[in-house]
């Protein structure tokens, strides 16, 4: 297993901050922003009712018509529920599959940068990461074209992410369309982390389930929701797997979260639907500042990230080794990031990541500090 840095860089400026120095955050995956009224106010009802109890494995009913019901508002596709698994965040979701795709010594194509937790969860089922280095010519996504390129005999499939973790970047639906057929050519496993949907900003919105159902799709209640504290996230599966990921989940997790289930129920509700639209409209206000306020300052950021809400960034004109730069900027100019290592090994020395999790002043407020810092060298 390899440790999760941004983790480290967060216990830092805790520490900082602890020691009464401010700093902006700019390193952690979560907005923050409050939580919706009606959640808070279902979590209370949940709560009031005694809803503390385990629920059934793959989550209430009721909760999984309703996500089932939102693929059909967004994307236009009947799904059935019995094809949606409620889980304990994404990152179970990610468990799961790894134990019901993967056998040891399977090869898994990831790219790279990509999520570092998923190494790691191919690493727990036995299996070998293999990676695909993707660049900016590319948007940071991988293609059918590098996926045939990358195959081995080992392996079995590969877990892509659209937006991407740490990129921001989209596959656009011709790309997408093009590796399903490559990885159903292969009769190989997809694995879709659709955790950043609903965080795309001015491009089509696909999901891969209006292509295929026999991709597996992860989502979650962390992001356009911001719900990350909840633990609670899904599994959309083709119908065959339900039963197996059914007894999984059923030995490994019992239940995933009652009332965290029972709130969600409101999440989907319009009015809170209007504060998370307007919160995406916020998001994208912060990256339409970000970007450009980035580049003048030396960073290289070749294309607007499409979605999520992070900024990829090259600091080859600024400095050569990306973990001691985000050390010095957190240090001198009070401004948390986190370094491209985190993310893989492609030109990972010379990127960082910027997470515009912040409100607009404290951007202003982080990009004055990393002008004055890296003015004074
Ligand atoms: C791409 C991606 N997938 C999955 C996760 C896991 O999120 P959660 O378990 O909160 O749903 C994250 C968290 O940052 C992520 O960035």
């Amino acid at each position: 297993m390899t440790p999760f840095r941004v983790v480290d860089f967060l216990e830092a400026a805790e520490r900082l901050q602890a020691q009464g120095r401010d700093i902006v955050r700019l390193e952690a995956g979560q907005p923050a922003f409050p939580t919706p009224a009606a959640l808070v106010e279902a979590t209370r009802t949940a709560l009031a009712e005694e809803r503390t109890r385990y629920t059934p494995a793959l989550g209430i009913a009721r909760l999984r018509e309703a996500i089932a019901a939102s693929y059909r508002r967004r994307h236009g596709i009947e799904l059935d529920p019995g094809r949606v698994a409620v889980t304990t965040g994404s990152s179970a979701a990610l468990a799961l599959l790894g134990d019901l795709l993967i056998d040891p010594g399977d090869g898994v194509l990831l790219s790279d940068p990509g999520y570092p937790c998923n190494a790691n969860f191919v690493r727990r089922a036995g299996g070998e990461p293999q990676w695909i280095p993707v660049g900016a010519e590319q948007r940071y996504q991988v293609t059918a074209a590098a996926l045939a390129a990358h195959w081995r005999p080992n392996t079995i499939g590969a877990w892509l992410a659209s937006p991407a973790n740490p990129t921001g970047e989209l596959i656009a639906a011709p790309a997408l369309r093009d590796l399903v057929e490559e990885i159903g050519r292969r009769g190989a496993s997809l694995v879709m982390d659709e955790i950043y949907h609903g965080l795309v900003y001015d491009e089509p919105e696909v999901s891969v389930l209006e292509m295929t159902a026999d991709a597996f799709v992860v989502n979650s209640f962390s992001k356009y929701f911001g719900m990350t504290g909840w633990r609670l996230g899904w599994l959309v599966m083709p119908e065959a797997a339900a039963r197996d990921i059914n007894v999984l989940a059923q030995n490994f997790y019992i239940s995933p979260p009652s009332i965290a289930q029972h709130a969600a129920l409101a999440a989907f509700r319009p009015e809170v639907i209007a504060e998370l639209e307007a919160r995406r409209a916020e998001l994208r206000r912060r990256r339409d500042f970000l970007v450009p306020a980035l580049r003048e300052l030396g960073f290289t950021i070749p294309h607007t990230p499409a979605g999520a809400f992070y900024v990829y960034a090259g600091i080859e004109g600024l400095a050569e080794d990306c973990e001691a730069f985000c050390w010095d900027m957190l240090e001198r100019a009070g401004v948390a990031f986190t370094p491209g290592t985190d993310f893989g090994a492609h030109l990972a020395r010379s990127k960082v990541r910027f997470s515009y999790t912040e409100p607009l002043d404290r951007l202003e407020l982080a990009v004055e500090r990393l002008r004055r810092a890296l003015a004074a060298g």
